[in-house]
């Protein structure tokens, strides 16, 4: 049989207790709503009051961000009176981190005490009824890398963390779906929102033609490059997860068209929506 130390198992719970400690001790906040800021979204974390902010390198055990538009800080204070975490800037599969590492900081709001997590990120559109600016409330997801054995969950199972087996079908919250939802209505953001699968492709480069016709006869109604394993470990270890993506391009799925998808037009749409994301978060967590 093999050895136990043979067995994956990226990071010990005392690596995580470690990291949670050392945040607890440098700050007065308890969160228990933990944001995860996507690409271009970042600036949520700006609007936190009485702020307390850490870079991750500073972090004991922290991992640390690559990408340009993320600025690597987790930024600790309170978002209209509720006091929360955001990640300012996350860490994806594409950048070469491992899917343990990617989901660190999930198992770290754990530990904090967080109970539920808000994830936002950028994401093509599949579906052709989608505009360019549209917000997706998840509803469900397609964990791809999961299909090719990147789930975080793979290896040695922590069980003061969860299960072997965690159930998936409930992955995002029906009650915080239905919030965005109604908060969008009062916000005036409903005539631009929309609720959908979002599948996750490991990138870094964008879908060929076909494969983005795979995803769509798959079921999905947007694609991006992030989120699903956070959403996978939060579950695991029992937060309430509500994720929003926002639509920033239409996956080009017609062998006719001259449109190309690029990190730069990704960025834009986001920056021409993200005051609208960031209201609706900072109504939505009031009532969480
Ligand atoms: N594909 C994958 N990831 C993305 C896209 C896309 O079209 N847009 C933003 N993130």
């Amino acid at each position: 049989m093999e050895p136990a130390s043979c067995r994956f198992a990226a990071y010990s719970y005392d690596d995580y207790k470690e990291t949670a400690d050392w945040l607890l001790a440098h700050t007065n906040t308890q969160p228990k709503v933990a944001i995860i800021c996507g690409s271009g979204l970042g600036s949520l974390a700006d609007l936190l009051k009485d702020k307390t902010v850490f870079p991750y390198e500073d972090i004991p055990r922290f991992p640390t961000s690559t990408v340009a538009g993320h600025a690597g800080q987790l930024v600790f204070g309170k978002l209209q009176g509720r006091e929360c975490v955001c990640m300012q800037g996350r860490f994806h599969f594409y950048e070469g981190y491992s899917i343990q590492t990617v989901t660190y900081p999930v198992r770290v709001f754990c530990l904090l005490g967080v109970e539920s997590l808000i994830v936002t990120n950028a994401a093509g559109g599949l579906n052709g009824s989608y505009n360019v600016g549209d917000i997706m409330v998840i509803k469900d997801h397609i964990n791809l890398p999961g299909f090719c054995g990147q789930n975080p969950l793979v290896g040695h199972n922590d069980d003061s963390f969860g299960v072997r087996f965690p159930c998936m079908s409930d992955a995002y919250d029906r009650d915080l779906r239905a919030l965005a939802v109604q908060t969008a209505q009062e916000q005036n953001c409903d005539s631009f929102l929309q609720e959908g699968v979002y599948c996750m492709v490991a990138g870094p480069a964008y879908e060929t033609i076909a494969e983005s016709n795979v995803l769509h006869n798959l079921g999905a109604d947007a694609v991006g490059m992030s989120t699903v394993p956070e959403v996978v470990v939060a579950r695991h270890c029992g937060l309430r997860v509500l994720g929003l993506s926002l639509i920033t391009n239409k996956v080009v799925t017609d062998y006719d068209s001259n449109e190309k998808v690029n990190h730069e037009e990704v960025l834009a749409t986001t920056q021409i929506r993200a005051q609208d994301l960031q209201r609706l978060v900072r109504h939505l967590v009031t009532k969480i």
